[in-house]
């Protein structure tokens, strides 16, 4: 069966969680591939919520493999937490269907304070906003080589060795750089061992996983952030540390690329972005705001308010370039209704220039003047709609202009945060 990438096209939260717990379902296993607990996909089902940042959103269907893939980074407390709170609620958290990859790279204290460190001296107009979740500082020990990775738990003098290694650099920039108390190393694997203990059972083969997978039905990928956070392609220095696009579904999760067969784009009916960053639709207007209320627009990490703004095709244009969608599904549309008039970004005029895709020099998203074009809203709540021909003409009409400026067909229609809250197009 055709395995399923689901990916944010946008600055993340779009949406991933929910839809992939509804493709969950049917699939025989549910991988990550990128980023760490940075991310926050929420749940609904029957009005319960459920905010998942590390494991895979396909654990509420019972017995489906929950596989973390080598290009993740994963903070072992967080982890552990996140299980014991699944557990709590009867979900089944055991070895028998989580795995950790052994390749994938550990968030360590060092990198947590390093993120808050590098954050705090940088001027206002500098920051990333990040989440200080240590993601950036740990990718940067991966390329450089000196990473602990997951199969280093089970090895405590190698755990030990890479800690004082990675801790002889690092402590001259706390105690000297950033006026920090340095870190003792001792103390540190002394710290973070009975977490290595308990993380030993869920360590595996996750490439192998996948592949035992695919024998009994297909593999869902489960992108985290958005292609506009993406290390190479994104808002670059305003973006996380990983590639976030499709193609490290394959990479980060340790399959070849022509595993992926179906890729969904998911794409807010508007745009949100949390953190610093251009953002060309954002709207500083009664309208921002009330989509920020009524979408209720909080990170699900940080709970910090997202910023909201009309959509962005220029965005979405450059996504499906980069990502090859079969689909988009389109979440979020019930937060537009009772607005008259709907704008869309249709290009951005820079330098002079009309340009169909984002300039690629730094900053130059900053720079860029949207063109919008603009089209009629509905009054009609629809969160209750449940087939494509219900939803009002409007609607359909916002959706048809979507397909036609991405080149990309709507595949999925979300309406609401519940799982059930989702149709195709028809
Ligand atoms: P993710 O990071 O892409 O998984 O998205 P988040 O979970 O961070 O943010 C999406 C938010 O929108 C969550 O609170 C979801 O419950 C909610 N949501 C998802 N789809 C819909 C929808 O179609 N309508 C409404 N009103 N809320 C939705
Ligand atoms: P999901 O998977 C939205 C943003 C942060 C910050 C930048 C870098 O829920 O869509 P980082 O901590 O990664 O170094 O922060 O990236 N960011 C997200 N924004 N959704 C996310 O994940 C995000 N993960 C990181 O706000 O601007
Ligand atoms: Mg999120």
């Amino acid at each position: 069966m055709a395995n399923v990438v689901v990916f944010g096209s946008q600055w993340g939260d779009e949406g991933k969680g929910k839809i992939v717990d509804m493709l969950a379902e049917d699939a025989a296993a549910i991988v990550r591939f990128q980023g760490g607990n940075n991310a926050g996909h929420t749940l609904v089902v029957a009005g319960e919520k459920c905010i998942l940042h590390l494991i895979p959103s396909g654990v509420l269907h019972p017995g489906k493999a929950c596989l973390i893939g080598n290009g993740v980074v994963l903070d072992p407390e967080v982890f552990l937490k996140e299980i014991e709170v699944l557990a709590q609620k009867g979900v089944e958290t055991s070895p028998a269907r989580l795995m950790v990859s052994k390749k994938t790279h550990i968030i360590m204290p060092y990198h947590r304070l390093m993120d808050n460190c590098r954050e705090n001296a940088l001027d206002d107009a500098g920051k990333i906003g990040t989440t200080g979740r240590g993601i950036g500082p740990c990718y940067e020990d991966k390329m450089h080589r000196c990473g602990v990775r997951a199969a280093d738990l089970a090895d405590p003098e190698l755990l030990r060795e890479k800690i004082k290694l990675a801790l002889n650099e690092k402590n001259v920039l706390f105690e000297h750089l950033y006026g920090v108390e340095p870190l003792d190393p001792e103390r540190v694997f002394q710290d973070v061992l009975p977490l290595a203990e308990r993380m030993k059972p869920y360590l595996g083969d996750v490439s192998g996983a996948i592949q035992k997978a695919e024998a009994e039905g297909f593999v869902l990928f489960e992108g985290a952030q958005g292609t506009h956070l993406d290390i190479d392609h994104g808002t670059y220095p305003f973006v996380t540390s990983s590639n976030t696009v499709t193609g490290n579904a394959a990479s980060g999760s340790g399959c070849g690329p022509r595993k992926l067969d179906r890729i969904i784009a998911i794409v807010k009916a508007y745009t949100t972005r949390v953190g610093g960053g251009p953002f060309p639709t954002e709207l500083l207007d009664e309208i921002g705001n009330r989509l920020q209320d009524k979408g209720g627009e909080f990170g699900a990490t940080t709970g910090r308010r997202r910023r909201c703004g009309w959509m962005d095709m220029v965005v979405l244009r450059e996504s499906a370039r980069l990502n090859t969608p079969t689909e988009l599904a389109v979440t979020k549309l019930d937060v537009l209704s009772g607005l008259k008039e709907l704008k869309i970004c249709t290009a951005y005029k820079y330098r002079g220039e009309l340009m169909e895709y984002p300039p690629q020099e730094q900053n130059g998203m900053a720079h860029v003047e949207p063109v919008y074009e603009s089209l009629s809203g509905w009054e009609e709540d629809i969160s209750g709609v449940t087939a494509w021909a219900d939803l009002p003409d409007a609607a359909k009409a916002y959706l048809e202009r979507l397909e036609e400026l991405s080149g990309v067909p709507v595949g999925l229609v979300s309406v609401g945060p519940d799982r059930v809250q989702t149709f195709t197009r028809g």
